[in-house]
């Protein structure tokens, strides 16, 4: 797969941690500092080639959007897609949470356009608004779909906190539908000598709002408040009795709040995922949609 360029995706967290400073702040749902963000990625996507459309959805604080991505090209009956929220808390920029996933994936997704390469599958992009207010935008978006459309998805990708500081290297798919993704992360982590925790996340990001229809997802994070035990100390470096995000949902979310190694492995997954399910062969498969579960 790619090198997906840390320097860019550091530069695309500069960028959203000024629209921040210029808005009060913060990058919350229903704030300038949101829409800011969403203008910021919506025009590198739009100059890159994609096609890009904006849906609005209405939560208790007022209208909110979710920014949606395609790659023209590749089968549209195979879609195979990855999300990031692009909302923060009110109380702070949100860096790592989740500038950093947004960061990732909009660096993956133009390097994947500068590749010049054809997919086989349809390739779509969800940045979604108000995750902080309980998933508000990605479910918003799944249930917006026809029964056809969510049969069309073959995975989702889901990447929520990839950069923290005191790091940790989890994988998840929270649902048995995403097995298959799950152990191509694990195994891209072996490839690298990383090593890796399974976790089971709890529903607690936007793949939610795909599992809830049975749609395969998976993700990687690399922790929140939790707090780093010895064990995980002694495989992955960092402090014990700490949180993996000390900052995590605080003010102090700021550039400063990333691990630039934690940064770099987390967008090389994305990028490592991104290209082989652009490559991927359906052909012989038909649509398998495993059990929903109910968004808790
Ligand atoms: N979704 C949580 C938040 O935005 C963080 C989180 C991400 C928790 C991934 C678990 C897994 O605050
Ligand atoms: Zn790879
Ligand atoms: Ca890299
Ligand atoms: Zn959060
Ligand atoms: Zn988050």
């Amino acid at each position: 797969g790619p090198d997906i360029s840390v320097a860019n995706v550091q530069g695309h967290l500069t960028r959203l941690q000024a629209i921040a400073d210029a808005n009060g702040g913060n990058r919350g749902t229903g704030r300038p500092g949101y829409t800011a963000s969403l203008d910021y990625v919506k025009g590198k996507l739009d100059a890159a080639g994609y096609t890009t459309s904006v849906q609005s959805f209405s939560t208790w604080s007022g209208t909110s959007y979710n920014l949606i991505a395609e790659w023209p090209g590749g089968d549209p009956t195979n879609v195979v897609m990855m999300g990031a929220h692009l909302d923060s808390i009110t109380g702070g920029p949100g860096i790592n949470d989740n500038g950093s996933g947004t960061a990732a994936v909009l660096e993956t997704a133009l390097a994947y356009a500068a590749s010049g390469q054809t997919p086989k599958n349809r390739l779509r992009v969800g940045f979604w608004g108000a995750e902080e207010l309980g998933l508000v935008g990605s479910k918003a978006y799944a249930a917006s779909l026809s029964t056809t459309e969510k049969d069309k998805i073959r995975v989702y990708l889901n990447y929520d906190m990839i950069g923290s500081v005191n790091p940790g290297y989890f994988v998840y798919n929270d649902n048995p539908a995403g097995n298959g993704a799950r152990d191509e992360l694990t195994a891209y982590y072996d490839s690298r000598g990383i090593p890796w925790e399974y976790i089971d996340v709890q529903g607690r990001s936007d793949h939610a709002a795909f599992r809830s229809y049975g749609i395969p997802t998976a993700g990687i994070f690399s922790g929140a408040e939790g707090l780093k035990s010895s064990a995980q100390a002694q495989k992955w470096g960092g402090t014990a009795g700490r949180a993996f995000d000390p900052c995590y949902h605080r003010a102090c979310d700021t550039t400063a709040n990333i691990d630039p190694t934690a940064l770099d492995r987390g967008a090389d997954a994305v990028g490592h995922m991104w290209w082989l399910y652009a490559a991927k062969d359906y052909s012989a498969t038909t649509p398998t949609r495993g059990k929903g579960k109910p968004v808790t």
